[in-house]
């Protein structure tokens, strides 16, 4: 489903009702970058609500350009600002989102923001008051990157490339995950390390069909 004009996150769950129908979901910006350990762990945790809505908080140097987490004094989440001049806290709301199948009627119920967006946050806002939503904390440990502009492109790059070259080890593979998982036997495994010929994915997929026991 395309989107006719870049009117807010919050317009996919519009747009993307019937394709939805009834189900909960999930949905993740395509520039925004999560790693670290136990992440699968709390995805299973969000997936497995069936109400209500989970996002991801995450502590950055800059919280005016994202949504910012407010809190109160007992640490419970009051409310999320969209870029606020003055955040009052400097914890920002990630791009990944887990809502339940009430998201596309509440996303219908959201009026234009000032900069004439369906935004995101306002549709979390709508959990928030119902006491639905959950904002899970990524903890120091993990590596949250936005790949949105030349710059932060690169630096997300480079973390990647770091992590690959000491460990050995691709990050986010999916034929490692499907095999791993064993939503692909062997064989595909091969196949699609061969379908890239020569270079170093190729052989990382072949290496690992290779050195499996299974
Ligand atoms: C969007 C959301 C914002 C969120 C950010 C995460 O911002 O509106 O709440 O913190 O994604 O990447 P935008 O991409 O519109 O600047």
């Amino acid at each position: 489903i395309k989107q006719p004009s870049p009117d807010g996150l919050a317009q996919a769950y519009i747009l993307a009702e019937k394709f939805l129908n009834g189900s909960p979901s999930a949905m993740i910006l395509g520039d925004n970058f999560f790693y670290g350990g136990g992440f699968k762990n709390m995805l299973g945790k969000a997936m497995q609500k069936n109400i209500g809505g989970t996002a991801f908080g995450y502590r950055v140097s800059d919280p005016k350009r994202y949504g910012v987490v407010n809190y109160d004094m007992h640490g419970k989440v009051q409310d999320i600002e969209e870029k606020p001049k003055h955040p009052k806290s400097d914890v920002a709301v990630t791009g990944l989102y887990f809502l339940d199948n009430t998201a596309s009627e509440k996303a219908k119920r959201l009026k234009l923001s000032k900069r004439g967006e369906f935004e995101i946050t306002s549709l979390l806002k709508l959990y928030l008051r119902e006491g639905q939503l959950d904002v899970k904390r990524m903890g120091r440990g993990y590596a949250w990157l936005d790949t949105g502009t030349f710059e932060s492109m690169i630096d997300a790059g480079n973390f990647v490339r770091t992590l690959q070259a000491r460990q050995g080890l691709q990050v986010g593979c999916p034929e490692e995950i499907a095999f791993e998982n064993k939503w692909i036997s062997k064989g595909n495994l091969l196949a699609a390390g061969e379908k890239y010929g020569k270079n170093d994915y190729g052989k990382y997929l072949i290496k690992l069909a290779k050195n499996s026991g299974h």
